[in-house]
């Protein structure tokens, strides 16, 4: 990939650039079929058992499986029209946009500026002030909330509790991974997150009937990726014969589907999680120490977290002014930067034009005006770190 930064947010497609394109060359000239098959179910198996969950479904995007995961939870009737769903202020905004899409409110979740996310303090805070029947809850660039307080929270409250796990894959806590603290999460597979089919997502849950209704509304409503007898039980409900069994369309679906191109990618990827999370780690505490020197800068707490896959540098300056000064200093040195996701979602114009309701967000509006991130790849060279570091010092 040809950059003209220094420091570029990503480099290469894949961790193992030449050999990855020259694999995936043979798999395509070779492959007995290139639609969603056996790549793809292999893929979801194994990512389910690295993950810990039972179940994973592979989609041709992260936003796509969290526009899966939320039309399957309406679907079953879980969630209805008009219940209000919460969202971690500071997000991407396809966590958000399917929420509208499917006739719920979303609700903002503020996040605490030390940790980038929304802790259970500021969802009991808005718990204060409006029900909610969900909680989509994302994990910004490897860093989480306090995820045990807030599953306890979610289930005394009756509160489904799903996790946007696409910018913390393999991160951990001590009560578990990121990603298994509620009923379902999603990943992302786009490159430069921590494993790449060049597009690509997964949901991965426990629970036996979100995942048959994930793999419904994967592929257009239908029962053909189902178990044999999963898709019995439907034609038997529906009195749809063999022949009909086809064409039969059982509730609201899209077409949602990878293909084995992205199936072969995971599958080769998905042993390397680990190490690409643990050189990630290193990188961050490398410039970590100088973050937490320079009095321009917020502190960001880890101390909850007992592996940070991190996903990117980012950067808390103190004040608007101080984030125009390193956010130069950065562009003068080549090194790419970018806004921390999308700062305050009340903040983005489609949110404006759909949503009418306001909530207080002190902590995501700090975020939204005064940080930024740059790029932690697992290849980065000590070169590239020493310039993040020096960029990072204080000023004169
Ligand atoms: C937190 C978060 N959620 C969802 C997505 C969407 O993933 P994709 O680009 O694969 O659709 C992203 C993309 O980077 C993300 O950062």
């Amino acid at each position: 990939m040809r950059t003209p930064w220094r420091v570029p947010l990503m480099r290469h497609a894949f961790p193992r650039e030449r050999c990855t394109r020259r694999a995936l060359s043979r798999f395509v000239l070779e492959a007995p079929r290139l639609s969603m098959g056996e790549q793809c179910r292999e893929f979801e198996r194994a990512f389910a058992r690295g993950q810990g969950r039972r179940h994973a479904v592979l989609f041709n995007s992260g936003a796509s499986a969290n526009l899966a995961l939320l039309q399957a939870l309406r679907n079953l009737g879980r969630l209805k029209a008009r219940e209000r769903v919460g969202f971690s202020a500071v997000t991407w905004a396809t966590n958000v946009m399917p929420i509208i899409q499917l006739g719920c409110r979303p609700v903002p979740i503020d996040c605490n500026p030390a940790t980038l996310n929304s802790m259970a303090a500021d969802v009991r805070a808005r718990l204060r002030q409006t029900e909610l029947r969900a909680l989509f809850l994302t994990n910004a660039l490897g860093f989480t909330g306090d995820l045990p307080a807030i599953r306890d929270l979610a289930r005394r409250r009756g509160i489904i509790l799903l996790e946007d796990n696409c910018e913390s894959l393999g991160t951990m806590l001590p009560e578990g991974r990121s990603g298994n603290f509620g009923l379902a999460s999603t990943s992302s597979f786009f490159v430069g997150h921590h494993l790449s089919t060049i597009e690509g997502g997964m949901a991965a849950t426990d629970d036996p009937e979100l995942v048959q209704m994930l793999r419904i509304v994967r592929a257009n409503g239908w029962d053909r990726n189902l178990t044999p007898r999963q898709a019995d039980g439907w034609r038997r409900r529906f009195r749809v014969d063999d022949f009909q069994a086809r064409y039969a369309f059982y509730d609201l679906g899209y077409n949602l589907r990878p293909t084995e191109l992205t199936g072969f990618l995971g599958l080769r990827q998905v042993r390397q999680i680990a190490e690409c999370a643990r050189r990630r780690q290193e990188n961050y505490i490398r410039v970590e120490s100088a973050l937490s020197a320079n009095p321009d800068l917020m502190p960001l707490d880890r101390s909850h977290i007992r592996r940070l896959s991190s996903f990117a540098i980012p950067v808390m300056c103190r004040t608007p002014h101080l984030r125009r000064v390193y956010t130069e200093r950065f562009v003068r040195a080549g090194i790419e930067s970018r806004p921390l996701i999308a700062g305050n979602m009340e903040r983005q114009p489609f949110y404006a034009k759909y949503v009418r309701e306001r909530y207080p967000l002190p902590g995501a509006d700090l975020i939204h005006h005064c940080a930024f991130y740059c790029g932690n790849r697992p290849d980065m060279s000590r070169a590239e770190l020493n310039l993040i570091v020096r960029c990072l010092r204080p000023q004169a």
